[in-house]
């Protein structure tokens, strides 16, 4: 396994538009992208840059979303996952199978249009665990 960087830090809100507004006023965010659709994962996503990262905020896309029973149990929003780079997803998968570790589901393209796959927070003391391939044009 080779960890890569810290890819973005992952926010469930009720409100995308209500987040951009506090991270922009309370933060001075100004990197801040459109915020998009992804029905396939049941969310909409929005961007927002910071100088060594970037934080994710991530909206149920319908009540069927899997981000739905985060904000039924947190209805403010919270931190959500961490998301990390790492060069061969496939690779990434296998080796964390090998040593135990519960993958959940296959991997899919995420948001940043590579493939993606999420670990159990039991593995990980609690935190939900995003593992990314690293976006070719970063290299
Ligand atoms: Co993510």
């Amino acid at each position: 396994m080779n960890l890569g960087r810290l890819n973005h830090v992952g926010v469930a809100t009720p409100s995308i538009e209500k987040s951009i507004a506090t991270y922009r006023t309370l933060l001075g965010a100004e990197a801040i992208g459109a915020p998009f659709d992804l029905p396939a994962q049941g969310v909409k996503v929005c961007f927002i840059d910071a100088p060594n990262t970037q934080i994710e905020l991530i909206e149920p896309y319908d009540e069927s979303s899997p981000i739905a029973g985060y904000l039924k149990k947190n209805p403010a929003g919270g931190q959500h996952h961490v998301c990390f780079e790492v060069p061969d997803i496939t690779q990434a998968v296998f080796e964390l199978k090998a040593n135990g570790a519960t993958v959940l589901g296959e991997p899919r393209i995420g948001a940043h249009g590579t493939p993606i796959v999420f670990v159990h927070p039991k593995d990980f003391g609690g935190v939900l665990v995003e593992l990314m391939e690293t976006p070719r044009e970063a290299h």
